[in-house]
């Protein structure tokens, strides 16, 4: 192929952002020396769990939000205010239901000052282009998702932005629906009649992004950050049944369940870090029976492994669904991933055949073991003459680390595991956390 020269239309660089926590308690860092750059001519896709900060990097490259340090780099200038190079389709849509088809496309050229004949030909010309001409004067509530999403692309492709950016623009939408759209857009790119220079689509599906993108920037989470960048190189269009697409989604998959991995085309462990506190360590948010589900569903397999792709497929689960769940089990020490493949521990084996009773047992030793939380809450509880505390006093313990919402999170997702293992008791009436009785040891 014949190089040609390219040219960065945006980029980040070295941003940090940090929203303050409720009451003055110091900050909470959603990314951490971010830099990421759009090039003229291709497609990047920023691959990340929910909560990695994938929106909010969005939102500070269209010059919503400013960064909290770093800078960002558009048409060669220093951004600052709203960014006029791009355009955004969002996942919900966001379109408004007293306008029309036509007048929610024309609404961007409108705040441009836009002439009414310019922007009625421009307008029809995008609604023609998304395939729903003869819905003109159609509302919003008529349409389908499919349809509205259409119309969400038609809004920001009648801008011709230098960088169109979609934050999930597929996935409000059912699977038949998303895979039609997705595959209009990439023709449309590919058949190089595209109204936009370059695409930064947002996602946290693997196989999207790899079919999709010219580069899968893939972040951390927590704080959000740039792990590594996987170049995606097949010709286009992307097929999904060439064996270097499949390699290329196990080698992401691989990265996106090893969160400790460098993502460098070579992974290889890396120490993890020992965290200060354990409140400040994110568990995933799955119930001790999804977990559960899991580990059945694999010991059927023979040899008790199975390749996460597959395992995903076959619980017709999200990544971001099926990930945490199988995190929860490596985690416990049920389940081990190498290569992409799953593979149950002897406990883990034991945890799925066994009885009840006994598979309470095992998932107490675990939790004990593994999960240094749920120690830390069962001695502040033993240490307390009540043998309870109100669920406040663990709620702030987490909230020193995380916004609100997410403090509760985990506080839900530890007293599950906590009662499965008869460690803990929660009284919602009350908001009161208690050791069970008669009180387990909790050697
Ligand atoms: N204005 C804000 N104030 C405080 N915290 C915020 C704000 N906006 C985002 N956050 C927090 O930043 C983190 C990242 O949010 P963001 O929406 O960017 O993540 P995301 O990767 O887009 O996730 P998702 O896949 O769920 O859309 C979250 O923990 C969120 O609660
Ligand atoms: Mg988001």
């Amino acid at each position: 192929m014949v190089a040609i020269a390219t040219e960065t239309l945006i980029g980040v660089e070295n941003v940090c952002k940090r929203f303050p926590l409720p009451e003055g308690k110091g900050e909470f860092t959603v990314l951490q020396d971010v830099s990421v750059q759009v090039q003229s001519g291709e497609v990047v896709a920023l691959l990340g769990r929910s909560g990695s900060g994938k929106s909010t990097l969005l939102r500070i490259m269209a010059g919503l939000i400013p960064p909290s340090e770093g800078r960002v780099l558009s048409g060669g200038k220093v951004l600052r205010g709203p960014n006029r190079d791009v355009a955004m389709v969002f996942q919900s849509f966001a379109l408004l239901p007293w306008l029309t088809v036509q007048e929610n496309v024309e609404l961007g050229l409108e705040a441009q000052g836009v002439p009414k004949d310019e922007r009625r030909r421009r307008a029809l010309q995008a609604i023609d282009l998304v395939g729903l001409d003869g819905f003109e004067s159609a509302y919003p509530k008529e349409l389908s998702g499919g349809m509205k999403q259409r119309v969400g692309f038609a809004r920001a492709f009648v801008l011709k932005p230098q960088v169109l950016f979609m934050d999930e623009p597929f996935s409000a939408l059912d699977v038949l629906t998303s895979e039609n759209l997705r595959g209009e857009i990439d023709d449309l790119w590919n058949a190089k009649t595209f109204p936009s220079a370059s695409i930064l689509i947002v996602t946290h599906n693997i196989e999207e992004a790899v079919f999709l993108a010219d580069r899968v920037v893939i972040l951390g989470a927590n704080p959000g950050r740039v792990r590594g960048v996987v170049k995606i190189d097949l010709p286009r269009p992307h097929d999904r049944t060439h064996p270097r697409f499949k390699s290329l989604v196990e080698y992401i998959y691989e990265a996106m369940t090893n969160p400790e991995i460098e993502v460098t085309g070579a992974p290889k462990t890396a120490p993890v870090a020992v965290p200060v506190s354990p409140y400040a360590v994110l568990l995933p948010h799955v119930r001790v029976g999804e977990i559960s589900g899991l580990l059945e569903l694999i010991v059927e397999r023979p040899e008790g492994t199975d390749d996460i792709p597959r395992l995903a497929e076959s619980l017709q689960l999200e990544v971001d669904d099926f990930l945490p769940i199988l995190d929860g089990a490596v985690l416990l020490g049920f389940a081990e991933v190498s290569q992409g493949d799953v593979k149950l521990t002897e406990i883990g084996r034991d945890f799925a055949t066994t009885t009840i009773l006994r598979s309470k047992d095992l998932f107490r030793q675990q939790a004990l073991q593994h999960v240094p939380v749920v120690s830390l809450m069962v001695e502040a509880l033993q240490e307390r003459r009540s043998k309870s505390l109100r669920a406040d006093f663990f709620l702030d313990l987490w909230a020193k680390y995380f916004p609100y919402p997410e403090a509760e999170r985990q506080f839900a997702t530890t007293v599950d595991w906590g009662r499965y293992a008869e460690l803990l008791e929660y009284d919602a009436s009350e908001e009161r956390v208690y050791l069970p009785e008669p009180t387990p040891s909790a050697e």
